[in-house]
């Protein structure tokens, strides 16, 4: 029997592993036999556990439904050769997840029990990390106001919850993007860059019209001009222009994706010239037409790399060269996976073994 150190651990009954069996895995409907919890409450946190995962009962009251105090992260870890687990760059996550939970006035937490939390729920649940190709344990650590109070103000009680899923593909294939040039994802001074559920909330209505028109995303503009792009549905996005790597810059409008981070780096130790700095639509639309644009990605923790095949701007989609021609994204995709799958080297130091 497992046993965990830090916190009470209520194990499952009965595991459910064995109901994977072989199957195609989807991503985010099958859930691990655990979760990690621990509640804030009178300025500090504490009664953490690992439990088995399931409903939980909150008051229709609760802050976080009315008022929209939620942030999550995603992250993932990998099956190793030698059969173990590591997480790929956890340490990204944590802080950001702080970097959120700070915009949305909700408490933070230590980042070495957050990482405790972490690792003890995985090593009890090891054996749902998958091994297949393409195939990892998506994380999902999130926070959520549960004082029950009407009234607009912090909640004072909340609660932490981590769970955990083995997944295939988030996309199924390359994806269309439409740039939007009316609806906004983020303002300046606003929430875009914590990972908070509102944010998400807003991009749906925006996101089912273009799927009616044919994409399966929104390439979001900035809100004050609507004249740069900022990012793509649940990704950051990179292109590739005159052999560049060009990403739009960070800013408090754009998610700091640690797959974008990853993938900067190790394109710029291949020796690539990398640009991270404002990129116009209007540059986009010429360098797309004229060929300079050769390939275009998102990145992120979900979806890995998703080749962008075609972009929609106002009068006319501008499709890209044949995604099986494409040289750069393959490379960076291999290199990505080989680093969180414990293959050769870790240069960065970017895999943490549990
Ligand atoms: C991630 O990439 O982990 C995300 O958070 C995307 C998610 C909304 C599915």
């Amino acid at each position: 029997m497992l046993t965990t150190t830090l916190f009470d651990f209520h194990p499952s009954a009965h595991s459910r592993l064995e109901t994977l069996g072989g199957r195609e895995l989807p991503f985010g409907s099958v859930f691990s036999d655990h979760q990690f919890r621990m509640e804030f409450a009178d300025g500090k946190w504490s009664n953490g556990c690992i439990e088995p995962f399931g409903d939980m009962s909150l008051s229709p009251a609760a802050m976080s439904l009315h008022y929209g105090q939620s942030i999550f992260e995603g992250m993932k870890a990998f099956r190793q050769p030698d059969g173990g687990v590591a997480l790929f760059r956890p340490m990204e996550n944590i802080r950001r997840f702080n970097k959120s939970a700070d915009r949305m006035c909700m408490p933070f937490i230590d980042e070495g029990l957050f990482l405790q939390a972490l690792t003890e729920l995985i090593k009890v649940d090891a054996g749902w990390v998958p091994d297949g190709d393409g195939s990892s344990l998506y994380i999902r650590p999130f926070m959520f106001a549960s004082e029950a109070h009407v009234g607009v103000r912090p909640s004072e009680r909340y609660r932490f919850l981590i769970f955990t899923c083995p997944v295939g593909q988030y996309y199924k294939g390359n994806v269309r993007v439409k740039v939007e040039t009316f609806f906004t994802r983020a303002a300046p001074g606003g929430t875009g860059y914590a990972k908070a559920a509102g944010n998400y909330a807003a991009s749906l209505k925006p996101t089912a019209m273009a799927k009616e028109q044919g994409y399966q995303q929104i390439l979001w503009t900035d809100a004050v001009e609507h004249k740069y792009i900022e990012e793509s549905g649940t990704m950051n996005v990179v292109f590739v222009i005159n052999d560049k790597l060009v990403s739009p810059a960070l800013g408090d409008t754009v998610l700091s994706g640690v797959t974008r981070d990853s993938i900067l780096r190790l394109a710029a130790r291949n020796g690539m010239e990398i640009e991270e700095r404002r990129v116009a639509v209007a540059e986009l639309k010429a360098a797309a037409e004229s060929g300079a644009l050769s390939e275009a990605f998102g990145v992120g923790t979900a979806a890995t790399m998703t080749a962008i095949e075609a972009i929609g701007f106002a009068g006319g989609d501008v499709e890209l060269p044949p995604v099986s021609g494409w040289t750069v994204m393959p490379a960076l995709a291999k290199q990505l996976d080989d680093l969180r799958r414990g293959h050769g080297e870790d240069p960065f130091g970017w895999r943490v073994v549990i």
